[in-house]
């Protein structure tokens, strides 16, 4: 059983590389990163130390459409030093009005599952994968997610968490370039930019799937736990 969920989601990886135009798999980080470079060609990565200098570098940004409809950047919140931290699909109406994530229905209930494992926003570093709002809610496109990559990663650099936990699916797939459905996703541990990685599901989508939430109270337990392997 275990085996053949290994080989499922060893193809969900290899037909995710495929539509990225990979042909190889890359053997080290190094390699990886030269990768990513040749499908999404960007200025290099500035080296940068603190939140401030990287919230500096993104600057008033325009590097794809989604600014034109933003009222705010939302950047993230939260302490630089977090243990953990939480990386959602992108800004709604409420975050863009308030250049604040998580603040509105799926925050509130954000707030109460941290609070159930013991945990305080104000402890946690929160995040995005695109920081404006995509019209409508949609979920954000690949050209979008890759625009803002780099803030991300610079991000997770400065913070270097002990963990991460994604909320929802295109957050998930997205940092672990994965196709594969939640349902695979979730409570299982990978790694990604060298930090474990726990997804769950997205706040917005217990909201309307209450019987979902024991699963996801499972999950945050297993993060507040840490990845066991
Ligand atoms: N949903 C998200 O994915 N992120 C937010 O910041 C708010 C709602």
């Amino acid at each position: 059983m275990a085996d053949s969920r290994c080989l499922a989601d060893l193809a969900d990886n290899l037909a995710c590389r495929s539509r990225l135009g990979l042909t190889k798999v890359a053997g080290s980080r190094g390699e990886m990163e030269q990768l990513m470079e040749a499908v999404m060609p960007t200025a290099p990565t500035p080296r940068l130390s603190s939140l401030a200098q990287v919230r500096q570098w993104m600057g008033e940004c325009s590097r794809c459409s989604l600014s034109q409809g933003r009222n705010k950047i939302v950047f993230g919140s939260g302490p630089e030093d977090a243990r953990i931290m939480f990386i959602g699909e992108g800004p709604g109406e409420q975050e863009d009005r308030q250049g604040l994530p998580f603040v509105g229905p799926a925050g509130k209930l954000l707030d109460a599952m941290l609070a159930a494992v013991g945990l305080r926003r104000e402890q946690v570093y929160i995040a995005n994968i695109v920081k404006c709002r995509p019209p409508h809610n949609r979920d954000p496109q690949a050209d979008e997610v890759a625009a803002c990559r780099p803030f991300l990663e610079a991000q997770v650099k400065v913070i270097a968490p002990q963990a991460i936990c994604t909320l929802g699916r295109p957050a998930a797939q997205s940092l672990l370039a994965s196709d594969a459905p939640m349902g695979r996703l979730r409570g299982r541990w990978s790694l990604a930019l060298g930090v474990p990685v726990l997804p769950t599901y997205h706040p917005a989508y217990l909201l309307r799937t209450p019987e979902a939430k024991a699963l996801a109270y499972a999950d945050l337990k297993a993060l507040v736990k840490g990845p066991t392997t």
